[in-house]
Formats: structure tokens, C-alpha cells, sequence
């Protein structure tokens, strides 16, 4: 699987599509896999949802797109490829099963005056409501110059009226990001008078960069600009796709790769994982705030608490009883100021495995470090680090959830960063604190063994 899709609360229910490919770990014959839960923690699978179709515009493929609520008719826009254009489809059974529309394509490609600029990448519409209008944003590029979204509207979802980029690479003068060649995947939130855009940056070549967000104003149907930064960092999510549910939340999620070869995942038989669901809001100095939704709190199994302790200089502090490859664990502390400290987690008992995050006070760098995660070469070893700004004095809150292979962090619920771990040794499950410079304070430590969701 990648990229989660036509995100949706449809009576009570969560509904969420993904990328998928039915036939091997790999991308390729791009269906739409399809997801229900009512508590954004235990999933339901359902059929697949759509499947490319000869003699149709989605033939070969059904790529990225969303779904909307049309007066009670659930609608998904969506990606045909070669051409890229946009499909609709409907369904009358509460989004179990979907109509093509026999007038697709909706739209049938970029319009003529970018054709040159565009070259074909047109792809992965998003939807919204706003005044008389649907809105529709879609993700292109200007060959040679960078990403650039499109905007387009509509009275009925059917005949779309292109209106002009919306976002441009370059010309918002935003940097100091490099936000690639192409841009995938566009998303536009309201929190009332501002807004958030996000989308996906790749490279000329097509190597996937990381999820960008920007946020501005949205008035008469342009977009300013305020300021721009990378939405979640650690090198595994992508594409994410946000909606809102029933309470209001504005919640995403992200399609986490795999960062292991590709004969790996041919051995696993799977590759792609949907991130967690991350709670997105804006703070009234325009910070971009990510928490994880609360009900993963239903999870929780065996407790641990430690805390109110100060840490110093060549030491550790094992937690033997909570080992696990399945563990919350939510740290809060305050770094000295020559601190460099972190926590150590799939660790085998001789040290030879091990990952570890590492925060260090002088640099206010965070990092994961994973050059010693895996004892198979085949797997990605690189150490990711993020600055992380902490006004001086306050503390330093890294919630942190493992789940095998995955890797997620938020820190201070400012920064968010996921991260693929493989770990060979089955005994590679031991968790410890440890410093390395300085001191810091452990205010408390509290970790969770966490439940399978597949158990009830
Ligand atoms: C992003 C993406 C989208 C596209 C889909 C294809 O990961 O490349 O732009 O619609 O994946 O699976």
C-alpha cells in the first residue's frame, strides 16, 4: 500500500481508502484498498473499493484522489493515469461499492496553456466546499521550475472550471525548504481565518521527498503565503491526506515506506504502513501543532512509571520489565545545558542492535539513530535529525510509539518524525535511558505495552 485516500466520517463511521496493490509488495496495478473503524484504532478491511478497468480512464490505474459528501451521495474524485486525468465515482451503499461515472474523465487534463509547463503530472485531486463552489486542488509541477498546485471549481462536481496555480514554487519566496520538482498529494484546512496547505515533494527523478506545509490566507480564491516547513520529518511519511471528522478534528495521516530492500519485502510479503492518526491545529502564533489522536490511549496495557530523577553524565537506566516491541512511551523532561541524553529502544542484550533518540541540548538537535538498528545490511541505517526549538526552561516532551518496525515520535506536539526500524534478533526488544553528557531531569517516564489492534 501507499498513500491513505478518500478520507471520510460517514455515519459515525471512519472510513479510509489507501493506494494498494493486490498483487505484490511492490507499486503497481493501483487499486483502492478501503478501511473502517469507529475509533480510529481497531480497522475493519472491506472489498477493494476500485479497481482500474479496461476500456475506462482509470485502465491503468486508480491513483490518488478523495471523497466528499454531495447532499448525503458519497462521491470519491480520483486519479486516471496515462493520461492523467480526474475520475468520479458514487456509491449508494454507504461506500461499499462505487459507480464510474459514465462521463469520465471530469477533467481531462491540464489546461492548454500549461500543457507545455505540466508535461503530463497532473494528479491527486482534493476537494472542498466553500461559499457557492466546490474547489478542487491538484498537484503538477512547471518542468524545470518546481511543484505548482492548481485550482479549479465547480457547482455540481461534474463540469470543473480551471481558475489558476494557487501555489507556486519559487514565486512564494518562502524556502529555505527545497520543495522538489513536483508536487503530489495537495490538502487545504481551515482553521477559521487561516489556512493550512500541505503537499508532497519529489524530485525530477521521482524520489519521494517529504511532506510540505504552508500556512496562509485564502481569499478570493488566492492563496497567500505566510510561512512554510516540513510537516513531518524521519524520511518514511508521505502523502498525507487530512479530513475532518464529526468533532471537528482535523485529522492525517501519511503513508509510512518501507526502508528495506525491495527482496525484503518480497520475503515479508507486504510493504506500506498507514502512519497513526496525528490530530492537526493551528496555535494563535500560526505553529503548527501534531498529537496524536487520543484514542490511542484505548491501547494501553501493562504501566510503568519512573520520574522526578536526574540523570547525569556515562550513565543508564535500564527498564528490563517493559521491554517489547510494542511500547507507548511518553518522557518528559528538562535538559541541562551541555545535556546530550535519549533513550535506547530495541536493544538486544549484548547492545549489538539497537536505535536510539538522542537529544542534544547545545545543538537543540533531535535525532534518530539507526546506524546500529539492524544487523541486516539490506535495511536503511541512516540517523535522521531535526532542531528542535525549546524556548529556555521549558520542557522537553517526546511521545514515542513503536510498533515493530515503526518508528514514531512527537516532540513537545510541535514536530513530528517517523522512522522505519528492522531489527534481526528476535531478542532486540530491551529499552533504557541513558546520558551521555551533561544532566537532565526526568520529570516522568511512562511506558505502555500496547495491545494489538486485532485482537477484539
Ligand atoms: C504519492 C503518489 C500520488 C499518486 C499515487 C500513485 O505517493 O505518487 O501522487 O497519485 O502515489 O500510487
Amino acid at each position: 500500500m501507499n498513500d491513505p485516500n478518500g478520507l471520510i466520517q460517514w455515519k459515525g463511521q471512519y472510513h479510509l481508502f489507501y493506494q494498494y496493490n493486490p498483487d505484490a509488495p511492490m507499486h503497481g496495478n493501483i487499486h483502492w484498498g478501503h478501511a473502517v473503524s469507529t475509533d480510529l484504532v481497531h480497522w475493519t478491511h472491506l472489498p477493494i473499493a476500485l479497481t482500474p478497468t479496461p476500456g475506462r480512464a482509470d485502465a491503468d490505474g486508480c491513483w490518488s484522489g478523495c471523497a466528499v459528501d454531495n447532499h448525503g451521495t458519497p462521491i470519491l474524485l480520483y486519479t486516471g493515469i496515462r493520461p492523467q486525468v480526474v475520475c468520479l465515482a458514487t456509491s449508494s451503499d454507504d461506500l461499499l461499492t462505487w459507480q464510474y461515472y459514465s462521463g469520465n474523465p471530469v477533467i481531462a487534463g491540464p489546461p492548454p496553456v500549461l500543457q507545455e509547463d505540466i508535461q503530463g503530472e497532473f494528479r491527486d485531486p482534493f476537494v472542498w466546499k466553500e461559499g457557492h463552489y466546490w474547489y478542487m486542488l491538484i498537484g503538477t509541477r512547471r518542468v524545470g521550475k518546481g511543484g505548482m498546485i492548481l485550482l479549479y471549481r465547480s457547482h455540481d462536481l461534474i463540469t470543473w472550471e480551471y481558475r489558476h496555480p494557487l501555489l507556486v514554487a519559487d514565486a512564494s519566496k518562502l524556502q529555505p525548504t527545497w520543495t522538489g520538482a513536483m508536487w503530489e498529494c495537495p490538502n487545504l484546512l481551515t482553521f477559521g481565518d487561516r489556512r493550512l496547505l500541505f503537499f508532497s515533494g519529489q524530485t525530477a527523478e521521482g524520489h519521494l521527498l517529504y511532506p510540505i506545509y504552508v500556512i496562509g490566507a485564502f481569499q478570493d480564491e488566492q492563496f497567500s503565503a505566510r510561512t512554510q516547513a516540513i510537516l513531518a520529518h524521519g524520511g518514511s511519511f508521505y502523502a498525507p491526506q487530512a479530513f475532518y471528522d464529526a468533532q471537528g478534528r482535523a485529522i492525517m495521516w501519511g503513508w509510512l515506506q518501507e526502508e528495506r530492500s525491495q527482496s525484503l519485502c518480497q520475503q515479508a510479503g507486504w510493504a506500506g504502513v498507514m502512519s497513526l492518526p496525528i490530530i492537526l491545529s493551528l496555535s494563535p502564533e500560526d505553529r503548527l501543532s501534531l498529537e496524536p489522536a487520543s484514542e490511542l490511549a484505548i491501547l494501553r496495557e501493562k504501566h510503568w512509571h519512573d520520574g522526578n530523577f536526574v540523570l547525569s553524565k556515562a550513565s543508564q537506566r535500564p527498564y528490563a520489565d517493559s521491554q517489547g516491541d510494542c511500547l507507548e512511551i511518553l518522557l518528559t523532561c528538562e535538559p541541562g545545558q551541555h545535556c546530550t541524553f535519549g533513550l535506547r529502544l530495541r536493544c538486544s542484550p549484548d547492545g549489538q542492535e539497537q536505535t536510539r533518540i538522542v537529544y542534544q541540548a547545545a545543538s537543540q538537535q533531535l535525532s534518530i539513530e539507526r546506524d546500529q538498528s539492524s544487523i541486516n545490511s539490506d535495511v536503511d541505517h541512516e540517523n535522521c535529525s531535526i532542531a528542535v526549538e525549546l524556548a529556555s526552561g521549558k520542557p522537553l516532551t517526546l511521545h514515542i510509539f513503536l510498533d515493530r518496525s515503526v518508528l514514531e515520535v512527537f516532540v513537545n506536539n510541535r514536530y513530528y518524525l517517523a522512522t522505519r526500524i528492522y531489527p534481526q534478533r528476535p531478542d532486540s526488544l530491551e529499552l533504557d535511558l541513558f546520558a551521555r553528557a551533561g544532566s537532565v531531569k526526568i520529570n516522568s517516564l511512562d511506558i505502555w505495552r500496547l495491545e494489538s489492534i486485532w485482537n477484539n
